[in-house]
């Protein structure tokens, strides 16, 4: 999996709704790492993004969820927030 929203799963959702490319440093750059921590964490809807990406809190603990912002910066959209 490369991180850019066209895997195996991605082909389901429905018409227009894909998951994110997460190499994407244009949005991801608007994007504090808090906030990407509680999209993970408790789905799309609790940050008023797309309802289709799941929430993970049952399956990832906050360190693993911190692990998994982590490597969306440093190896997937390779940016930091830019501040907005
Ligand atoms: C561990 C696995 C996953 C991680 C770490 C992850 C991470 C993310 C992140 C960080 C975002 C927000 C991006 C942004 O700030 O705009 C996002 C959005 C999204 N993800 Fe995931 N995701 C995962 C798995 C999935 C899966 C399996 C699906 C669907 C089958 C999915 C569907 C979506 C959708 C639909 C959005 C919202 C796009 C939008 O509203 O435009 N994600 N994901």
């Amino acid at each position: 999996m490369e991180g850019k929203g066209d895997g195996p799963l991605s082909e389901d959702l429905g018409e227009g709704i894909r998951p994110r490319n997460l190499t994407d440093a244009a949005i991801l750059s608007t994007r504090t790492d808090e906030f990407l921590f509680k999209v993970i964490k408790n789905g799309g809807k609790s940050v008023g993004l797309n309802e289709n990406m799941p929430d993970w809190g049952y399956a990832f603990d906050d360190a693993a969820i911190k692990n998994l912002v982590k490597y969306i910066r440093t190896e997937l959209c390779k940016c930091k927030y830019n501040g907005g």
